[in-house]
């Protein structure tokens, strides 16, 4: 019997127990996967006593625990010590070891919808936002060896921290969400990692698409609404897109690797979980 769970809050509305009990299912395992929501108003040191205690096999970390739980941490993987922030522990006789899954998981879920996206590593990316998930994401490219990715964002020392991250291959410019707009014929890829353009205000979009090429992915991570406007205007210029709530399912597909060894397929999980989100 495999016991999970997730710590965060609030996390009453996650998906976490659904994908994760189908997973138990595919791959044919026992288990559980329960929420254990910590009010931050409480000691979090006597939380996470509590949580040991319990003697879980691995669990996710979401807001607003994500850097809160590394002192609480036996081991960091190297992605999640670079990127300063966990978001799956596994139990490992007793060790708590913590990962971050977001950044794998976003490629995952990209390659999924587009193979041959990284075949080629000179490809202009261009990233725009620089908050947690942003980082992720930026630090999982220059692994792959992405050879560009600049970082757009309202607020530039956020962006220059993520460009620290970058290996010797990657080149990265500093832009504003303006200069980003006028310059977008240059990217090939663009991932939209700002929370712009979410419920409750989906009529919001961080930029205008005028210059976007063609033969442009644009990606968004917001998956509330599925649909984001940024991805309908991309759409109607007939560019590429890819959605962010394919995401969800692939970091889940890490974390449940990280727990138990098993890769399950997810595929089949999209169409349920896009009711699920407009439900
Ligand atoms: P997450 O951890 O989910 O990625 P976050 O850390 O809150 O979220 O990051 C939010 C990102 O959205 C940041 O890049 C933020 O820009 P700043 O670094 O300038 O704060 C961006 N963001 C949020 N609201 C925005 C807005 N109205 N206009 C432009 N950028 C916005």
């Amino acid at each position: 019997m495999y016991h999970f769970g997730l710590i965060g809050y609030p996390i009453r509305h996650s998906l976490s127990p659904w994908i994760h009990g189908r997973f138990l299912a595919k791959a044919e395992l026992q288990g559980s996967y329960e929420l254990f929501e910590i009010d931050p108003a409480l000691s979090f040191e006597s939380e996470i006593k509590k949580l040991r205690d319990l003697n879980l096999d691995g669990f996710n970390v979401t807001v607003p625990f994500k850097e809160t739980i590394l002192p609480y941490l036996d081991e960091i993987d190297q992605e999640a010590e670079a990127i300063g922030a966990v978001n799956t522990v596994v139990n490992k006789r007793g060790k708590w070891i913590g990962y971050n899954t977001d950044g794998k998981g976003y490629i995952r879920s990209l390659v999924n919808k587009y193979p041959f996206i990284f075949d080629e590593k000179s490809k202009a990316i261009l990233l725009i936002g620089a908050g947690g998930a942003a980082r992720g994401i930026y630090y999982a490219l220059t692994s792959l060896g992405c050879k560009h990715i600049d970082i757009a964002n309202r607020t530039a020392e956020s962006a220059l921290s993520i460009a620290s991250l970058a290996s010797d291959s990657t080149r990265t410019n500093i832009l504003s969400i303006n200069e980003a707009e006028v310059e977008l014929s240059n990217y090939d890829l663009i991932i939209q990692t700002t929370s712009v353009g979410m419920k409750p205000y989906p009529e919001r979009t961080i930029m205008q698409l005028d210059h976007l090429k063609k033969t442009s992915i644009v990606s968004d991570i917001v998956y509330q609404p599925i649909e984001t406007k940024i991805l309908r205007e991309a759409q109607n210029r007939d560019a590429f897109i890819h959605f962010g709530h394919t995401m969800l399912l692939y970091q889940a597909q890490y974390a449940f690797e990280i727990w138990t060894n098993k890769r399950v397929l997810v595929n089949d999980m999209d169409e349920e979980l896009k009711q699920l989100l407009k439900g």
